[in-house]
């Protein structure tokens, strides 16, 4: 699908927003999507006028926003419902020879599908090199990339799909990084060291080689999430497209290296990395809804920029959920699912909500067959590709409440643990992760809830009364509020001004056993006891289960921002917000329409009570 096809249809079914005032490519952009992501029907955001008022500089190139508004966007993305496309990759995964006529006829279509799937290479330009700005002519400063946080070291990509090829030229990949714009011709590459794209950059970086790079931008928008979708190695991830679109994609060869990159995106950035220069890169405000910190990446030199004639620069904007990774992350979930199963047979479903970050917390469905099947499961997930990353695993049975009806599941989940239900180990953690005590690895939570119903045994007390109790054994304690009490295993989440490790709060609080069980700790700071999806995203980000995990007489789970006396020795990065005065500004502006609430529940600025 074309870019113009995909805005002329959103146009037509309402899904897009233009917004034709004079806006800031510094905040003010990416603080109108961000807002906008947030609302249950969000809408897709085309910026006719970017403009840098700090540099006196107005742009001719429309900044589009927010792709994947909503499940309904997304879904037309996709052309049908990644459920279907789930199916049409089982099919295929599961091919068996044919017994009948039918059958043939029904495998031969399955099979002659797949002829699309392969990425063509076409000798013409592509209507992405209609426009051409070479050597000292490459300038950044032409196209109109955003500055995200308040914070941010500067402007960056970010939705740059970066394409690269192994040494040997054997393999292609996309990757989908941020890619931070450190002047007129020089950007920094973020692939992470988990990464294809950072694994090809070693090949080279050994042979003592420069590497070609192209970085597109726009076209279809399924590029786009092609680039973040966790292929294997080695799996050029436009393959994925081509079996998506039933079409195969057409590629043309870049000006300047022999990288190949579609034909119709919207522009190319072509430059070349020189493995020994790195700078440092960021703080970003990232999909965490954390700054992340600064440290060393690659340099990409510009040799060049194409166009379209009248491109467009698409854009997305990532913090604290939701944002668009929902629906992407969505359409990932459901599409994965047949692969994932190739591995895990008796997996029945799974489930990664949005506000746990995708990789901090899984909900899956299995079928047990004998003991240890869950744990089993948990390992093979922990132990391969970027699945691994996975922070929190939850078993349940098939017979579990849906893997979104999130209250029943609680409660199927919460009446089946005990203390054997726990499985805590040690593996790799997305590079973003900073509740690790140590970059890069970390703790893994598995919660076995595959069992039987267990009995209840504490005497449950009303908040207020448990408050009492607490807080005169600890003066730490500033709140609490209690969830799923008619439950076995009732949670308790308590806030604390922390002057002391939590740990001494929870070995206090055993006093209290007969009326706790899972106790969670939070900060007093911007923590809201009775907005549930956030503060999921806020523990389940929070903790390493190796470190902060405590399976006593009490359940002590300690999610708060960690120092020095916690034996944390990193520096524990600061929560994303929009700038106040910007917020204030679009408002006047009428360019945003969200109430203090709308602000408060999502975090979107900072409160001082
Ligand atoms: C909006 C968005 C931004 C991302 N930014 C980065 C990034 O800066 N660095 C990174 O390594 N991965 C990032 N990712 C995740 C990668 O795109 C994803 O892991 C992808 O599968 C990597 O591809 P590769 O393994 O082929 O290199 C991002 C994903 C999304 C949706």
């Amino acid at each position: 699908m074309k870019l113009e096809q995909f805005l002329n249809e959103a146009k037509k079914k309402g899904w897009l927003k233009i917004i034709d005032e004079p806006l800031d490519v510094n905040l003010e952009i990416p603080h109108v999507a961000y807002v906008e992501v947030k609302k249950p029907d969000s809408k897709i955001l085309l910026f006719t006028n970017p403009v840098d008022r700090a540099k006196n500089r107005k742009y001719d190139i429309p900044v589009l926003m927010n792709s994947f508004a909503n499940f309904e966007v997304a879904e037309f993305i996709f052309a049908k419902h990644p459920d279907e496309i789930a199916k049409e990759i089982d099919e295929i995964i599961h091919l068996k020879p044919p017994e009948s006529l039918t059958e043939k006829l029904s495998s031969l279509s399955k099979l002659f599908k797949l002829k699309n799937v392969f990425p063509k290479r076409s000798k013409k330009q592509g209507s992405c090199q209609e426009i051409k700005y070479l050597g000292e002519n490459a300038d950044l400063d032409i196209i109109p990339i955003l500055k995200t946080w308040p914070k941010d070291v500067g402007k960056f990509i970010t939705a740059g799909q970066v394409y690269t090829k192994s040494l040997d030229g054997k393999y292609q990949n996309l990757g989908l990084y941020r890619i931070q714009k450190l002047s007129k011709n020089k950007l920094i590459m973020h692939w992470q060291v988990h990464k294809d794209g950072n694994h090809f950059f070693h090949e080279y970086k050994k042979a003592g080689k420069k590497m070609p790079v192209a970085i597109a931008i726009g076209g279809d928008p399924l590029y786009f999430w092609c680039g973040q979708a966790p292929l294997p190695p080695n799996l050029f991830e436009l393959l994925l497209y081509g079996f998506i679109r039933n079409e195969n994609p057409k590629l043309v060869k870049c000006l300047t290296n022999d990288i190949y990159v579609p034909e119709d995106v919207d522009i190319v950035i072509e430059g070349e990395v020189d493995p020994e220069n790195f700078a440092p890169e960021g703080p970003f405000g990232d999909h965490t809804g954390y700054y992340t910190p600064v440290e060393d990446f690659p340099v990409l030199d510009v040799k060049a920029i194409t166009m379209k004639k009248n491109p467009v620069y698409m854009a997305t904007v990532v913090g604290k959920p939701p944002v668009e990774d929902k629906y992407m992350g969505w359409a990932t979930e459901r599409i994965f699912l047949p692969l994932l199963k190739t591995t895990t047979p008796d997996l029945v479903d799974y489930h990664m909500p949005e506000n746990g970050c995708f990789h901090n917390l899984l909900i899956a469905k299995i079928k047990p067959l004998y003991k240890g099947h869950a744990k089993q499961i948990m390992h093979a997930f922990w132990g391969v590709g970027q699945m691994s990353f996975l922070r929190n695993a939850v078993f349940v049975n098939e017979d579990a409440p849906s893997l979104t009806d999130y209250e029943n599941l609680a409660k199927y989940i919460l009446n089946r643990i005990t203390e054997k239900s726990f499985l805590i180990t040690e593996g790799i953690v997305d590079q973003l992760d900073h509740s690790s005590y140590e970059p890069l690895v970390g703790g893994k939570f598995g919660i076995d809830s595959t069992g039987k119903v267990v009995e209840k045994n504490i005497n449950v007390l009303n908040d207020n009364e448990l408050l009492e109790k607490a807080k005169e054994i600890d003066e730490d304690i500033t709140d609490l509020k209690q969830f799923f009490t008619d439950t076995a295993n009732p949670i308790t989440v308590i806030k604390v001004n922390k002057t002391k490790p939590v740990k001494e709060v929870f070995k206090k609080l055993k006093q209290l056993k007969q009326h706790l069980r899972i106790v969670i700790f939070v900060d007093d700071y911007m923590n809201d006891l009775n907005n549930p999806y956030m503060l999921v995203w806020r523990i389940t980000g929070n903790f390493d289960p190796l470190h902060d995990v405590w399976i006593e007489e009490i359940w002590g789970l300690d999610a708060t921002a960690k120092n020095e006396k916690d034996g944390y020795f990193r520096k524990w990065p600061e929560d994303v917000f929009c700038d106040k005065g910007v917020i204030e500004t679009l408002k006047n502006k009428k360019i945003i329409d969200v109430d203090d609430g709308f602000l408060r529940k999502f975090q979107i600025v900072e409160f001082g009570d």
